[in-house]
């Protein structure tokens, strides 16, 4: 995620600066949400961190439109931006041309993200931001079919993690190995680093999926348990104990 040389790294910093002027001024007043009545915007805390983060040519990919869209088209990414929503779309375009942000390097795919990303050739990510569709299992997918296309090193950005479907992908991937956690920013979003080639794995792989497991099965158990004790049923509870301890 670093820039290659000094030479970018000066370029990374103008950008950054711009792209801060420019976020201050146009925050508060771009309405991309419900057809045009609402900002559903990424918080402030984790715009101040994709302007820290970004760099003039990076390779990044977002579900869910709207401000963020519009930092990723100034800060001149490659962006892959899957928005079901053409109205949001429109009007992204239109607050850009008419606040002269080029968008010739922003791709929208006007497709649910869940159909959209299956089929879609990504190229290398550096970055992807999953704030798409927020039902389950829709920020998985998202996270899922990206995590092939982004680099080792690059990272994925989950956002909304105070709602539950948000919140197990970022727990799950806390435990994850192949991911870095790189803490929450603010209350609302979690930043993980990929360190290892990505590829599915079964559930006793997924450190996670094991200690929930274990979890439930021991209430299972003692949940059975209780159950023969209410029903009076020693004996079967012998047996099982005897079972266990043999
Ligand atoms: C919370 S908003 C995104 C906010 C945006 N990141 C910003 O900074 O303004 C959620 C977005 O997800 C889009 N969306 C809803 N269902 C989706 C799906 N299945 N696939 C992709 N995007 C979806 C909505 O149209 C909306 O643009």
């Amino acid at each position: 995620m670093e820039p290659n040389s000094s030479a970018d790294a000066v370029a990374a910093s103008v950008a950054a600066e711009s792209v801060a002027r420019l976020t201050a001024l146009f925050r508060n007043q771009s309405k991309f949400h419900l057809g045009g009545k609402e900002n559903w915007s990424i918080s402030s805390e984790l715009v101040d961190f994709l302007l820290k983060t970004l760099h003039p040519g990076q390779a990044t990919l977002e579900t869910g439109a709207g401000f963020s869209t519009v930092i990723f088209a100034m800060f001149r990414c490659r962006h892959i931006c899957v928005c079901p929503d053409v109205g949001e779309m429109e009007r992204i375009r239109s607050f850009c041309a008419g606040n002269a942000i080029a968008m010739d390097t922003v791709t929208f795919i006007n497709e649910p993200s869940q159909i959209a990303l299956p089929k879609l050739q990504m190229g290398e990510l550096d970055l992807v931001l999953v704030d798409g569709g927020h039902g389950f299992p829709v920020p998985q997918i998202d996270w899922f079919y990206t995590s092939y296309a982004l680099k080792i090193g690059g990272l994925s950005v989950i956002d909304d993690i105070e709602l539950w479907s948000c919140h197990i992908l970022s727990a799950f991937l806390k435990k994850e190995t192949g991911w870095c956690s790189l803490g929450d920013i603010g209350h609302r979003t979690a930043v993980f680093e990929k360190t290892e080639s990505f590829d599915y794995k079964e559930f006793c792989d997924q450190p996670y999926v094991v200690e929930k497991s274990r979890m439930r099965s021991l209430v299972l158990k003692a949940r059975r348990v209780l159950s023969l004790i209410g029903s009076g049923n020693l004996g079967e509870l012998r047996h099982r104990i005897k079972k266990l301890s043999a």
